[in-house]
């Protein structure tokens, strides 16, 4: 698929969902490409006259949103959200994903808890049978090697992700390191999330199972959009 072709997909999931917010919500404003397309509709939606206030999931988010002119308020203030839109890395037949490619998946976590519902926005590359991106895992520094020798532990390959236009590791949002993780298979995801995300020093990993209930998959395709939802769901406009 060509670099244009996703760029289709994504605009496409990004504005169906922007379309998803009514008057008056609360929204949780992922971070990463994707999402921008909803930020910019969200701002269109603004001009004919929508109100709305966003809590974003990163400096990212933050900065795009101050942008579009989107308000803005924190979970400090607001920790019930009636909406939160955000990406993905790769999404399975359950609706549960890997984020983090962004290294803002704790925050991302943190909001998708107080989201009432959770709209992730993906191009078509992204809906995979089972998981094989690497798995990313924010760590304080302080754990890194321990944290890495249990990733290892599990099978799996760790390795410190290096900055771009920066030497050395990346820093995230929160002040930690990340790790991304590649394991030859992924066959319980929901096991694995738990077990990294018990480590000592582990802020979040990237797996997000436990969101699969409150979950839509908007997809963009070529030619427009499809939508994933829990079986049992009676559909997100309910
Ligand atoms: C950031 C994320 C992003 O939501 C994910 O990487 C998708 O990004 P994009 O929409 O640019 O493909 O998890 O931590």
């Amino acid at each position: 698929m060509t670099e244009q072709l996703q760029d289709v997909g994504k605009r496409l999931a990004g504005r169906y969902a922007a379309d998803l917010v009514e008057e008056g919500m609360v929204v949780g404003l992922g971070t990463g490409s994707t999402v921008l397309f909803a930020m910019e509709r969200l701002a269109e939606r603004m001009n004919e006259g929508l109100s709305l206030c966003g809590v974003p999931t990163s400096y990212q988010a933050e900065l795009r949103a101050r942008t579009f002119g989107i308000p803005l308020t924190s979970l400090a203030e607001c920790c019930e959200l009636d909406l939160a839109i955000d990406g993905a890395d790769q999404v399975d037949p359950s609706l549960r994903l890997i984020k983090g490619r962004g290294a803002a998946q704790t925050r991302e976590r943190c909001i998708a808890e107080a989201a009432r519902r959770l709209v992730i926005v993906v191009d078509e590359r992204k809906v995979v049978g089972s998981f094989s991106a690497p798995v990313p895992v924010e760590v304080i520094s302080f754990a890194v090697p321990l944290v890495a020798s249990r990733l290892a532990g599990m099978g799996g390959s760790p390795v410190v992700r290096e900055g771009v236009s920066k030497d050395g590791p990346v820093i995230t949002d929160n002040g930690n390191w990340v790790i991304d993780c590649t394991f030859p298979s992924i066959d319980d995801p929901d096991a694995l999330e738990t077990a990294i995300n018990t480590l000592p020093g582990v802020l979040s990993c990237g797996l997000f199972c436990e969101f699969a209930e409150k979950t839509t998959v908007v997809i963009g395709e070529k030619e427009g959009i499809r939508t994933l939802m829990p079986r049992y769901s009676r559909g997100l406009c309910e």
